[in-house]
């Protein structure tokens, strides 16, 4: 008898180029069966390239996929009857409803109508389930597009970018209904540039820097394995106090609130610090001490910033 494979996607060296273009540089990973496994990173990573390459919707440059044990290159037919895709960017017909929408896709794939109602339960969307795409908000045409990624009843879910753009709570009621997929027991592949997202959702993250996977682990593990710092906060600074904690050998880092954010590797450091303030006339409203979170394990790696505020920054304004 043949052992039943553990993974859900295996990826060996997998190489894609655009012209000229090198997307994605040789990566190899797994995914679990049953596992939320989130890929990480800025606009122009690579993300939506290895998915849709797992996807079978793009060819591959060089490497070995395979998902469900089926090569993506040899038995596309078979594996789309098993995934459900939810791309980034995902539309729909403006004026069909929602009910409409999911039954289409359901006879798409020779499902049976009777089948619409506890797909518009999964994605809440009851009380909506008569309006039209186009008069839907955003958070909205999403929780459809995850209904349509999943009228198959597929194994392994992509979703691409889901909550790219939505606001807080619409991302919240996104994330809920990813929670519930879970539960369920699907593999669920997950891109996100936000890094409370992947903290959140994910079993497991894979940091993807220019085409490369540059860490990979459970969201606690990567923060656990880079907390040999602690981050000084120095919130609502006033005077001269980067200048002043530049000349005591420290790189302050003024962030998107306007404070200033210190990396130091020992505790003594902080009071030095605090110290060369105070006695250089500058003066701050707060200041916060503590291991990095997962966005400050990002920043570190990829040495880059995210190009995009956060749903905690939003939600601050
Ligand atoms: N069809 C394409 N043709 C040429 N270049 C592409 C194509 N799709 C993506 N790229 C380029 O490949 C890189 C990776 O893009 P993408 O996979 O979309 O990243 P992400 O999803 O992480 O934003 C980017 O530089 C992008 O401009
Ligand atoms: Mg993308």
């Amino acid at each position: 008898m043949i052992k039943d494979n553990q993974y859900a996607i295996e990826v060996d060296g997998l190489t894609k180029r655009y012209g000229g273009l090198l997307a994605v540089n040789n990566i190899s990973f797994t995914v679990r069966k049953g596992e939320v496994f989130a890929f990480l990173g800025v606009n122009g990573a690579g993300k939506t390239t290895t998915v849709e390459i797992i996807e079978t919707i793009r060819p591959l440059t060089s490497g070995r996929v395979s998902i469900l044990g089926m090569d993506v290159t040899k038995k596309k037919r078979d594996i789309i009857r098993r995934i459900g895709v939810l791309p980034q960017g995902f539309n729909s017909f403006d004026r069909i409803t929602v009910r409409e929408t999911i039954q289409y896709f359901l006879r798409l794939f020779g499902r049976s109508n009777s089948e619409a109602d506890g797909l518009i339960n999964l994605v809440d969307l009851k009380e909506k389930s008569t309006e039209q795409f186009k008069t839907l908000s955003g958070g909205l045409k999403q929780r459809l597009g995850i209904a349509v990624a999943l009228v198959n009843d597929p194994e392994v879910v992509f979703l691409d970018e889901p909550t790219t753009g939505l606001d807080p709570r619409s991302r919240r009621e996104v994330w809920d209904v990813l929670l519930s997929l879970k539960n369920k027991g699907k593999t669920v592949f997950l891109t996100t540039h936000y890094m409370e997202e992947a903290e959140l959702l994910a079993d497991r993250v894979a940091i993807i820097h220019k085409g490369k996977i540059i860490a990979i682990d459970p969201p606690a593990q990567l923060t656990e394995d880079y907390d040999n710092y602690i981050i000084l906060t120095l919130k609502s600074p006033k005077g001269k106090a980067s200048e002043i904690i530049r000349e005591v050998g420290f790189e302050p880092i003024n962030d998107k609130r306007g404070d200033i954010k210190v990396r130091l590797e020992h505790t003594e450091d902080v009071q030095r610090i605090l110290n060369a303030v105070k006695e250089g006339g500058a003066s701050f409203h707060g200041l916060d001490v503590r291991t990095p979170n997962l966005e400050e394990v990002f920043l570190k790696l990829t040495g880059d910033s995210i190009h995009e505020e956060t749903a905690g920054e939003r939600l601050a304004k």
